[in-house]
């Protein structure tokens, strides 16, 4: 901090008067090259049906994904996140359509691809979806995950995810060990180049409801708080954040991001590594329902939160206003 000696002598103002001299001074900026767009994927042709609770975010089949993910290359957003949406009919009690090779995510894998080999494929994996129970891995009888038996399917979903063509895989479980089970199994496998991006710090939070409508995903009893961070914890994120790097993770996210800046920030201040937030599903629809209202400027809304995501410390932004925010950026 440099002291202000004589505050007579300092306008800061004089920082701000031209535009020209705004953009001289500007600390941080907004890029499409900053977003992930999550893609939800389900069966089916030419299946556009948008999410109730996010207008403007669509389950779509794979053809469908792939021309979103086409629209979002276009307009210069390297990566994508895929989460599969299986019909009821293919959940099972450990969720094990998920690693299903011809599987809806790995068929979106292998199509996008294909066709733009440059896009970064990023996989959530975690079970919910796949699941009759909706919870994020195996239950014992007294409806506690099962740890154990959780990590070894998330070693068979990294090999199946990269085995389609999958560059990044992403746990969000909050399965303890998770990053080290995926990274061991990748590392055995003929693909050490996949990398691992943490849901290091994950909260069990509120504003993921319309995410579970969007990924059918929600628990059908009890809640996620025996594996999901409390949100009045600070100092247990610096823990989990220490686990994760000491097992291997190569991206460490926040979320949500929002009501969590103080955390993107405390990472970013912790380590090196690269940090994700992620504008989760409830800061999309708070945000698109007060625009849809009139009561708010969105495109005004959208770019500043973002960028606050950027100046909290975050490298790169996991968010449903991709799309939206990459055109109006261009
Ligand atoms: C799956 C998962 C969830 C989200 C991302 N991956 C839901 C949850 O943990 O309940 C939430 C994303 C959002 O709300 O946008 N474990
Ligand atoms: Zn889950």
């Amino acid at each position: 901090m440099n002291p202000i000696v004589n505050p007579a002598l300092h306008s800061p103002r004089r920082l701000r008067r031209q535009a020209a001299m705004r953009a001289l001074v500007r600390e941080h900026q907004l890029s499409p090259s900053d977003f992930i767009l999550p893609l939800f994927v389900v069966a089916g042709e030419s299946v556009r049906n948008e999410v109730p609770s996010m207008p403007g975010v669509y389950q779509t089949s794979v053809d469908q994904t792939v021309a979103t993910a086409r629209e979002a290359a276009g307009l210069g957003i390297p990566a994508v996140i895929l989460f599969g949406v299986p019909e009821s009919c293919e959940k099972d009690v450990i969720g094990s359509e998920a690693w299903n090779p011809e599987g809806l995510v790995q068929q979106v894998i292998r199509a996008i691809k294909a066709e733009l080999p440059q896009m970064l494929v990023m996989t959530d994996a975690c079970f919910c979806e796949y699941t009759e129970h909706g919870h994020c891995g195996v239950l014992d009888h007294r409806h506690d995950r099962d740890e154990a038996a959780t990590l070894g399917n998330l070693q068979r979903l990294a090999i199946s995810y990269a085995e389609a063509g999958a560059d990044v895989v992403a746990p969000s479980g909050m399965v303890d060990g998770m990053v080290a089970a995926m990274r061991e199994a990748l590392d055995a496998s003929a693909h050490p180049g996949v990398a691992v991006m943490s849901y290091a710090i994950k909260y069990a939070s509120a504003y993921y409801g319309p995410f579970r409508d969007a990924a059918d995903s929600a628990p059908q009893f009890g809640d996620r708080k025996a594996y999901q961070m409390d949100p009045a914890n600070r100092r247990e994120a610096l823990r989990e954040l220490a686990l994760d790097l000491a097992e291997g993770a190569d991206i460490v996210m926040v979320k949500p991001a929002l009501a969590y800046m103080d955390l993107i920030r405390d990472v970013r201040n912790s380590c090196d590594t690269p940090v994700a937030a992620y504008n989760v599903s409830g800061e999309y629809s708070m945000v698109k329902a007060a625009a849809m209202n009139g009561w708010i400027d969105e495109r005004a809304v959208v770019l500043e939160t973002l960028l606050g995501f950027k100046r909290a410390g975050a490298d790169m932004i996991l968010t449903y206003h991709a799309l939206d925010a990459a055109r109006w950026l261009g």
